[in-house]
């Protein structure tokens, strides 16, 4: 089956957009605390490389990547980490940054598992935050840009990992 790619976000967009959310984030935290970026694998890796570099203060970086296993549902029980994080987050603000907020099944499973860590503050940051779908109550603090439906690629979005290389956000139908 072959994929239509219709423009849905432009890159000139995504960079208008990052330059203010950068601000935002920047200027929610105190400057003399330790700030952890945490960049949730695959998906968030453009996106990361972009907003970091927008937050004007002293940060760390680190990164995740989640795996769901059994049900096409990805229900919490489900998911697992397939890379863990290599610092400390303890006693640290900790900003994670994902691609996509969808049902918040994986974004509630590494909160419950970052939580135990003992973080001062825990924020989400997310490019995309898909609220119709939400079936966890899981708040985005930071959200680039909000979606009701639709399935969406490229900026690091992937179907089956292809389109992640994309500049700019498509959104993606079958003809
Ligand atoms: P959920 O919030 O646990 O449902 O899962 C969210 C994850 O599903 C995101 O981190 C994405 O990896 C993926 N996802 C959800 N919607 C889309 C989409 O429109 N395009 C690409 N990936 C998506
Ligand atoms: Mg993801």
């Amino acid at each position: 089956m072959a994929h239509k790619l219709k423009p849905f976000i432009t890159a000139e967009q995504i960079a208008e957009r990052n330059q203010s959310l950068g601000r935002e984030i920047a200027a929610s935290y105190d400057g003399g605390t330790q700030l952890v970026c945490i960049c949730v694998l695959k998906g968030a890796f453009l996106f990361f490389a972009d907003i970091i570099r927008k937050i004007d203060r002293e940060i760390e970086v680190d990164f995740v990547r989640l795996a769901s296993y059994g049900s096409a549902t990805s229900r919490s029980e489900d998911i697992v980490f397939s890379k863990d994080l290599e610092i400390s987050i303890e006693g640290k603000d900790v900003l994670v940054i994902e691609d996509i907020v969808d049902t918040g099944h994986s974004m509630d499973f590494l909160l419950h598992v970052l939580r135990r860590r003992n973080p001062k503050s825990l924020k989400i940051c997310a490019l995309i935050d898909k609220q119709e779908r939400r079936q966890k109550d899981v708040h985005v603090e930071f959200a680039g840009f909000k979606l009701n439906e639709g399935f969406i690629v490229g900026y690091g979005l992937d179907y089956d990992e292809r389109y992640r290389e994309l500049d700019g956000i498509y959104e993606l139908s079958t003809e």
